[in-house]
C-alpha cells in the first residue's frame, strides 16, 4: 500500500508541540545587551555582503546561501521585517471558518491572529484586547457570538467593534467605537486566507492569477480539511522551504517509499514568477496509474490527463507550501519562530465528497499515519542540514541546477529582499 502512494513533498516532522513550550517567540521576545548588539550588527552587515551575489547568481553557478543565513538572529530579524511583514503569509483556509462566528487563532511573528467569520467576510483581526491587552479569546478554534475579554469584560463583535466597557461611562473621554479590534489586511485567494501585517502590500489576487487559473479544476475554495499534524522542528524556515520544493531528496530520505513511484531524476521547476513558482514530478514508466491510487477518489472537476498525473509542488513567496494532487491538496502552514525554530502545519484537503465515502475514517486514519511517517522521514534530514549549518567547516553547497532550481530561486527572492534596504 505505501509504495502505491503517491508521494508527498518535503514535510517537516518533530515531536508534537509540547504544551508547554510558548510559540510567541522571535523579534518581540528577544533581548540583547548593546554589545551583543553591536556584534549583531557587524556580523548582519558582513552576512548581507556575502548575500547580495544571490540576488543575480546565474543558475549554472548556484549555491546554496552560506550556512549563517540558516543560524544569525540578526539575519531572521532582518527577514521578518524585509520579507515577512511586507509580504503575504498564508494563514488559514475558508474551510476553517465556514459558518458565521467561527473563529480559528494563529500566532505570527510576535502577532496574536483571530481569523473570523463575520457573517459577511473572513476578517483577520488582532485578538489582543483594546483596554490592557489580555488575548480576548485563547487559543484554538471555536464559534461564538462575540469575544468577551477575561481581564475587565471588555466586548467586541464578530467584526472587531467594541460592543461595550463595563464601568467605562464613569470614566472621561471614552467612546467604544474607538476601540475596536485591529484588523490585518487580508485577502482571500483561492479559498486561502491571506495577511499582510505591515498592510503596505501590492494586492495579492492578481499576483496570483496564473497559479489560480493552474488550481481552478480543484475547485480549492471548496475543499476541506480531513488531516491536520502540527510540527515543532528545530530548523530554520528556507530549510522548511527548499525540502519541500525539491525532489531529489527523494533518493535518500524518501528511498523506500517514494523514490520508487517518483524518482528524483524526473522531478523539474518551471520558471519563478515574481509571487510564486511551481515545480513538478513525473511517476516512473510503468507506475503511471499505480503511483496515483490512494485510496482515495479525485476530484471530480479535473479535465487533462495532466491535472489527472498532476504532482505540483507550489510555493507563494515567501513560506506557502501547496502540494496538488488529483486527490488531495496538501497545505503547510509555516510559523517561524526564531533562525532555528520553525511550527509548521500539514493539513490534508480533499474535495467535500470525499469526506462521504465509506470507510472514510479509516482511510483518513491510514493517510494520517503515512503523512506522519514521511514527515518524519524529512525531519531527520532537514535537521541534520540544520545541525550542519553550525559548524565552522561549512562552506556554500553546490546545488543542482535543474532538480534543486527552486531553491536557487527562493535564494534570489530572500537576497533581494533582505539586501536591498
Ligand atoms: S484588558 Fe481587556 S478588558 Fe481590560
Ligand atoms: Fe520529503
Amino acid at each position: 500500500m505505501l509504495l502505491s502512494l503517491p508521494a508527498v513533498p518535503s514535510l517537516i516532522a518533530a515531536p508534537l508541540l509540547p504544551a508547554t513550550r510558548p510559540l510567541r517567540a522571535g523579534p518581540l521576545a528577544s533581548s540583547h545587551t548593546v554589545d551583543e548588539e553591536q556584534q549583531q550588527r557587524s556580523e548582519l552587515h558582513a552576512l548581507l555582503k556575502s548575500l547580495e551575489p544571490y540576488a543575480e547568481q546565474p543558475l549554472e553557478d548556484a549555491t546554496t546561501l552560506p550556512p549563517a543565513a540558516y543560524t544569525s538572529t540578526a539575519l531572521f530579524e532582518r527577514e521578518v521585517e524585509t520579507i515577512f511583514r511586507p509580504g503575504w503569509l498564508c494563514v488559514g483556509h475558508v474551510c476553517q471558518v465556514r459558518e458565521k462566528g467561527d473563529y480559528v487563532t494563529l500566532d505570527l511573528l510576535g502577532e496574536l491572529l483571530l481569523l473570523v467569520n463575520d457573517g459577511t467576510r473572513l476578517r483577520v483581526l488582532s485578538r489582543v484586547c483594546t483596554h490592557r491587552w489580555a488575548p480576548v479569546v485563547g487559543e484554538g478554534r471555536g464559534t461564538c457570538k462575540a469575544f468577551t475579554c477575561p481581564f475587565h469584560f471588555w466586548s467586541f463583535r464578530l467584526d472587531g467593534s467594541c460592543i461595550k466597557a463595563p464601568l467605562m461611562d464613569d470614566s472621561t473621554a471614552f467612546d467604544a467605537i474607538e476601540h475596536p479590534l485591529h484588523e490585518y489586511r487580508s485577502e482571500v485567494v483561492d479559498g486561502f486566507v491571506y495577511v499582510n501585517l505591515d498592510g503596505a502590500a501590492p494586492p495579492l489576487s492578481s499576483q496570483l492569477a496564473g497559479m489560480s487559473q493552474r488550481l481552478v479544476s480543484w475547485r480549492p475554495d471548496e475543499m476541506e480539511s480531513y488531516i491536520e499534524l502540527t510540527y515543532d522542528c528545530p530548523f530554520n524556515w528556507k530549510i522548511v522551504v527548499e525540502t519541500f520544493m525539491e525532489c531529489y531528496h527523494h533518493l535518500g530520505a524518501h528511498e523506500a517509499t517514494f523514490e520508487p513511484n517518483f524518482p528524483a531524476r524526473l522531478s523539474w521547476t518551471e520558471d519563478a514568477r515574481p509571487a510564486w513558482t511551481v515545480g513538478h514530478a513525473k511517476p516512473r514508466p510503468g507506475r503511471e496509474v499505480s503511483a496515483f491510487e490512494a485510496g482515495l477518489p479525485r476530484f471530480p472537476h479535473l479535465e487533462t490527463e495532466a491535472e489527472r498525473q498532476a504532482f505540483a509542488l507550489y510555493n507563494v513567496f515567501p513560506s506557502q507550501l501547496l502540494h496538488a494532487m488529483p486527490d488531495r491538496v496538501l497545505w503547510f502552514r509555516l510559523q517561524p519562530l526564531s533562525a532555528e525554530r520553525t511550527v509548521v502545519t500539514t493539513f490534508c484537503l480533499v474535495p467535500p465528497g470525499t469526506m462521504q465515502m465509506e470507510d472514510f475514517e479509516a482511510t483518513r486514519d491510514e493517510q494520517r499515519e503515512l503523512m506522519d511517517k514521511i514527515n518524519r522521514e524529512d525531519i531527520a534530514v532537514n535537521e541534520m542540514q540544520q545541525v550542519g549549518a553550525r559548524s565552522g567547516a561549512v562552506r556554500p553547497g553546490k546545488l543542482n541546477s535543474k532538480l534543486e532550481k527552486a531553491l536557487w530561486q527562493l535564494n534570489a527572492f530572500v537576497a533581494r529582499a533582505v539586501c536591498a534596504h
